[in-house]
């Protein structure tokens, strides 16, 4: 058997998967987001251990025989997490998540520095690690001083798992201090960060061994033999292993609280100036491009939790035929964005509001804009190169035909839904597990899966999708224009 532990930002997932890969049972456990002050994220780590505690509880009440029989553990999370350790590995302070924007302003004098675009590959964005350790250097400096060590979120479980601070490609590629293209830490990017190699893990690629889970969880967990913990992945590049998105021309688009179109390369192909991530991939010799939208779930989370309606509900209220848009145009900005436009500061907006605009209008604006954002991920990888001839679904929104539809005639693109929604990121997470774990060859294990459906764009409205679309377009500059 093999466990994937997802940490994500609204939940901790942890999957059980037979050798055959099957998926045996999977448990999950809520979290919450910590927001203090405009633009900030965080989450206590602390939290995260408990909640992947209670999702192993519920999956031993029920499988603890499948539990026991564990042999490998693939962790994915959450990227770009600051946590920060003191010598004695103890929490210093909150971690600040991907989605905080607190440090746009050292992000920013991070960017203008050549150096980094040319070693990392990638705009330094608000949301990686580096500019978050700045920001604590600068406002917290007695907290900065005692930080020995600085882990990703997921890496921050495994050295509770295993003891080890140890750290993979994928992930590592999101904190701005990865020489991307060679694999390995930045002297020159963490010495301009007043940091040296020893605050960071060692790193090995995704698919290897890193660490063994300690022996008092073993028992805890009613596991009998040794269990190897494998590197893992960031949660984008976990996905796309269980989506079998490892080879250039495959592509997915990720419907999670952040959106993600991804696209794998065999080759290091970086474009900072379409704001395109460039980040190692988990599996050794590759690479992969995306664009990342901050809010996508969030945003109908964020209407559901205004309106007093379900998620769910808002989305079954529009029925499933595709509508033409309204006058009403959402820019999905709620924490700023990153693909295309780097701009922490940008907020979201509803306009063209007029007095037959319901309920379901707005759920409907809120997908739209979601789905013209995910177009905005697509011109940008094209103009990166990599031009997409049909993109998987995965994620908890693609559980919605509605939004589905929308998005695969707003990028003009089949949308390919897989038969098993269960075969996400906790899943990808799993298949790192087995690998580690027996040395399997990562190609012949990372396979995509069987498509129950296939979403064509609904070609009746078009031109009504690319009308809505060039007003959301124009929209962006105009509000900036008027937003402080
Ligand atoms: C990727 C990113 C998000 C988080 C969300 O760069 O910031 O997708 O990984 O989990």
């Amino acid at each position: 058997m093999y466990l994937g532990i997802d940490l994500g930002t609204s939940g901790v997932k942890v999957l059980l998967m037979a050798p055959d890969q099957t998926v045996v049972a999977s448990a999950t456990s809520p979290l919450d987001v910590q927001r203090r002050q405009t633009g900030w994220s965080e989450q206590n780590p602390t939290d995260w251990i408990s909640a992947t505690e209670q999702a192993i509880e519920q999956l031993k009440a029920d499988h603890a025989k499948a539990l026991s029989a564990v042999k490998g553990i693939g962790l994915s999370g959450q990227m770009h997490g600051a946590v920060l350790l003191d010598r004695a590995d103890r929490v210093l302070r909150p971690c600040i998540l991907w989605n905080d924007t607190r440090s746009h302003v050292e992000a920013a004098t991070l960017d203008a520095d050549p150096r980094f675009r040319k070693i990392t590959g990638n705009i330094v964005f608000p949301g990686f690690t580096a500019p978050k350790l700045v920001w604590v250097k600068k406002h917290e400096p007695a907290i900065f001083e005692a930080t020995a060590k600085v882990l990703l979120p997921k890496d921050y479980l495994r050295l509770w798992l295993t003891g080890e601070h140890i750290s993979e490609m994928s992930d590592a590629a999101g904190t701005s201090w990865l020489d991307v293209k060679h694999r390995t830490w930045s002297d020159v990017l963490l010495e301009a960060t007043g940091l040296t190699r020893a605050h960071m893990p060692a790193l090995v690629e995704g698919t290897q061994p890193a660490g063994m889970l300690r022996k008092e969880l073993a028992e805890r967990w009613g596991v009998s033999g040794p269990v190897t913990v494998a590197g893992g992945a960031g949660d984008n590049a976990a996905s796309a292993c269980g989506a079998g998105t490892v080879s250039a021309g495959a592509a997915f688009l990720s419907l999670g609280t952040s959106g993600v179109l991804f696209a794998a390369t065999d080759r290091y192909l970086p474009n900072p100036e379409s704001a395109v991530h460039t980040f190692c991939h988990a599996l050794p010799g590759t690479w992969h491009q995306m664009g990342v939208i901050l809010s996508a779930t969030d945003s109908l989370n964020w209407l559901s939790g205004i309106t007093g309606a379900s998620a769910a509900d808002l989305s079954a209220e529009l029925g499933e035929s595709l509508r033409a848009p309204s006058s009403v145009t959402f820019l999905p900005y709620l924490s700023g964005e990153r693909t295309p436009h780097n701009d922490a500061l940008i907020r979201g907006s509803f306009t063209g509001i007029e007095h037959a605009t319901d309920r379901s209008r707005l759920t409907q604006a809120v997908m739209e804009g979601v789905a013209f954002a995910f177009r905005d991920n697509l011109e940008a990888l094209r103009q990166a190169g990599t031009v997409l001839e049909r993109v998987m679904a995965v994620g908890g929104g693609s559980r919605s035909p509605y939004w589905l539809k929308a998005i695969a005639t707003a990028l003009n693109l089949p949308v390919d839904v897989p038969e098993d929604s269960d075969r996400g990121t906790a899943f990808g997470a799993a298949r790192l597990g087995l690998i580690a774990a027996t040395g399997a060859d990562p190609a012949s294990v990372c396979t995509p899966p069987p498509i129950a459906r296939t979403i064509e764009p609904e070609r009746s409205l078009r031109d009504a999708f690319e009308e809505a679309y060039a007003r959301f377009r124009k929209l962006y500059p105009a509000i900036r224009g008027v937003s402080s």
